[in-house]
This record gives C-alpha cells, structure tokens and sequence, in this order.
C-alpha cells in the first residue's frame, strides 16, 4: 500500500492524490488550505484538472467539495479542515461562493465550528461605487467529529476592556485587590462570575481568539498568486496541530503551510498540481529548515 510520507511534497491533482491514499492510517491533524478561487485566476498552462475554471459556481463547488471530502480518510478522528476562500463577482453580482461551499460541507457531515473573518488592512482598492469594497475572506473551521482537538491557550489574544492598565469600570479592580479574581475578591461566588467572564476579564494568557482576525496580505516575490501570509496560518497550526503533528495542505502553491508549520515544530504534507510551484515550496521550506 501506497504511504504519506511526512515532509513530502507529491506533484499531482489533490483529488487524485487523496484517492491514492485513502486506505492509508489516518495520520492528518489538520488539513489548512486555499483553493484557487471560483474564475479569479489561472496557475497552469493548459491542466483540465486544476481548480478554479468551472464556468458555473455549482460545478466549482461541487469539484472543490468533492476533493476536500476525498480527504476524510487521511485526517484522524479528532483531526480538522482549515478552508480559506475569497468571494466571487460576477456581472456585479455576489456568487456566495464560501458559504455554498460551507453549506456543502456540512452535507457531506462536516462539522462546521467557525466562521473567521480575515480582515485584510492592506486589501486592493476597487473601481466599485455602488457598494462597499471587500476586504475580507473567510476562513472556515471544520471538524471530522463531535470531538475535535483544539488547544484554545496556544491562540489567545490579549485582553482589551479588561486589561492591567485599564481604568474601565468592571476591571481588575472591581474584584476589590490588585490581581484579584472573581474567587478572592469582594464579590467572590457571585453567579454571575461564570467561566465566559472569567475567561474574558481574567485569563493570565489573554482572551479566547475572537472570530474576527486583521492580517494584512502576504507578500512573496517569486509567486505570481497570493500567497496565505503566515499570520493568518499560524493560529490554524498552533491551535489544532499538536508539536510534532501532521498538516496537510491540498493545494500547497508556494508552501505557506509547510513552512509556518516546520516553524513552529509541526510536520507537514503538500499536494500540488504544477510542477513549477512545487519547486518554488521546495526553495522556501529549505529557506526556513537552514535558518
Ligand atoms: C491560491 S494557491 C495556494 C497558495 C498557497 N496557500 C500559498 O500560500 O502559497 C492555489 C494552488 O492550487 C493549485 N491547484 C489548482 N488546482 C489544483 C488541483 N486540482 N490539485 C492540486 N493543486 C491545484 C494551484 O496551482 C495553486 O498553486
């Protein structure tokens, strides 16, 4: 039987691959990719099989859906699927592309656990006037089962309203000591201190991760596409890939994936279809194992 091998990039159609291997030991924590988007661009010179150039958004949905899904098999049961997709206009229409896809998704039994919103600061300007220019993606969190691991105090943020400094009413102070907790303080036991609040007001490590992540566009002069900027894929990893865990990125294009990932500990396994951004990943992910 054909293996995943770790730290591996194979060079082919991820729908093809992910058949190769799908009687294979699960051994993927996380899946975190961006698929071409719906009519926006073209990678390769003349590949039928690569994604993007259906000329309806029910064929591009049900392509894209049907590669992510061949990919169950390879992720373990507690494992999950990072989806960063961008909308599409057509005639000056929105297509709904992400959320069909979602929607899709969840038929085929995913478990849909977020919706971020990837606020791009820096995002290109637009000829539109008769409605507002987009600066945002979405970033979807999907889980294989009910059960699913995701390590919340490796993404915190920092506390805002309720921070050391703040003079807000309601912070540190109110509970009556410098550092005090709901449990030590004037109002110790009252009910309304729940675990949410706590969490909010309290945690030494900063906040839950909110769903709304600003991070401005990644910039990679060798790829003539954009590339995920590592900001955006590190939370991914750090929160549902254990160190030494598994990544697997379908539509790898210059490597962001693999090299956030051989940063921070992870290992990781890349699919793509043209051969000229497998090298380009190759250079990149040696750039960041030399360092
Ligand atoms: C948006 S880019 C990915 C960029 C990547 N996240 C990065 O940071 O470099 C999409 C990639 O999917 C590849 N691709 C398109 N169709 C494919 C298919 N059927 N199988 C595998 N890769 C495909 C394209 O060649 C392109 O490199």
């Amino acid at each position: 039987m054909d293996c995943l091998q770790a730290n591996t990039i194979y060079q082919g159609c991820a729908l093809e691959l992910a058949r190769r291997f799908r009687d294979q030991t699960p051994v993927v924590q996380a899946v975190v990719t961006s698929p071409p988007y719906f009519g926006h661009r073209v990678y390769s010179d003349s590949d039928s099989r690569e994604l993007g150039r259906e000329s309806t958004v029910s064929d591009y949905v049900e392509r894209l859906v049907e590669t992510l899904d061949a990919l169950r098999p390879l992720v373990v049961n507690d494992g999950v699927l990072w989806l960063n997709l961008g909308d599409t206009y057509r005639n000056g229409v929105l297509q709904s592309v992400p959320w069909r896809v979602a929607l899709a998704m969840q038929d085929r039994g995913w478990l849909l656990r977020s919706d971020v919103i990837w606020h791009k600061p820096n995002a290109m300007p637009s000829a539109a006037s008769r409605r507002p220019t987009v600066d945002h993606e979405y970033l979807f969190l999907f889980s294989k089962s009910r059960r699913y691991f995701y390590d919340a105090d490796a993404v915190r943020e920092p506390h805002v309203t309720f921070s050391e400094h703040s003079r807000m009413r309601g912070g540190r102070k109110h509970f009556g000591i410098r550092h005090g907790t709901p449990e030590s303080g004037k109002l110790a036991g009252q009910i309304n201190m729940h675990n949410g609040r706590w969490d909010q007001a309290f945690h030494p490590r900063g906040r839950n991760r909110r769903t709304v992540w600003s991070v401005p566009l990644g910039k990679c002069r060798e790829a003539h596409f954009a590339v995920f900027p590592e900001r955006l894929v590190e939370p991914c990893i750090l929160s549902t890939v254990p160190p030494q865990g598994l990544v697997l990125d379908p539509f790898m294009g210059a490597g962001t994936t693999a090299c956030v990932a051989m940063r921070h500990g992870r290992r990781y396994i890349g699919f793509e279809l043209v051969p000229e951004y497998v090298a380009l990943a190759k250079r990149r992910i040696a750039a960041v194992t030399a360092s």
